[in-house]
């Protein structure tokens, strides 16, 4: 079975998804933020306060050179790098979990250790528009989320790789 990348913006649920998939379908899943702090042995906050986003960039892209499993949920950032989305084409195909901002902000609204989420409402939104585009050009498949459970979705992934 192909490998799969689970991409979106923050709060789309890229790693309750994983981990459903991996609960229900005993499928082997990793997150690479996860993965990161793991490795680094500190906080992605602490990473970003201390070195800086291009630090954790180089870190992801690392990340995503390394992991094996067959569910692989990456952080909402990973599509700012073309090299990111040729790794993942190459090792496996990409999953957008599509979720409105209205709705992502609402999952969001109590968060407070994301550094990128820390900015005003119409940064937000700002960053979510620009990077729209590349989730939807970088995927393989397009999943709409809104109103959808966790297994709803996984329920998808798994009848979607099982068809190929
Ligand atoms: C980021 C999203 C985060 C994490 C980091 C940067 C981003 O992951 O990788 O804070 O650039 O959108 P989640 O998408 O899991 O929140």
């Amino acid at each position: 079975m192909e490998r799969v990348f689970l991409i979106g913006f923050m709060g789309s649920g890229k790693s309750t998804v994983g981990h459903t998939l991996e609960q229900l379908f005993a499928m082997d899943f990793v997150d690479t933020d996860h993965y990161i702090e793991k490795k680094e042995k500190r906080k992605i906050s602490d990473i970003f306060a201390k070195e800086g986003e291009p630090f954790f960039r180089e870190l992801e892209t690392e990340a995503l050179r390394c992991v094996n499993s067959a569910i692989i949920s990456t952080g909402g950032g990973i599509i700012e790098r073309k090299e990111n989305i040729e790794i993942m084409k190459e090792r496996g195909m990409i999953v957008f979990l599509s979720a409105p901002f209205e709705e992502i902000a609402r999952r969001l609204q109590n968060d407070r250790d994301r550094p990128l989420w820390k900015q005003d409402d119409g940064a937000r939104a700002a960053l979510f528009e620009r990077r729209k585009p590349l989730y939807t050009e970088a995927a393989d498949l397009i999943i709409d989320t809104e109103g959808k459970t966790g297994e709803q979705i996984a329920k998808i992934i798994y009848d979607y790789l099982n068809k190929e």
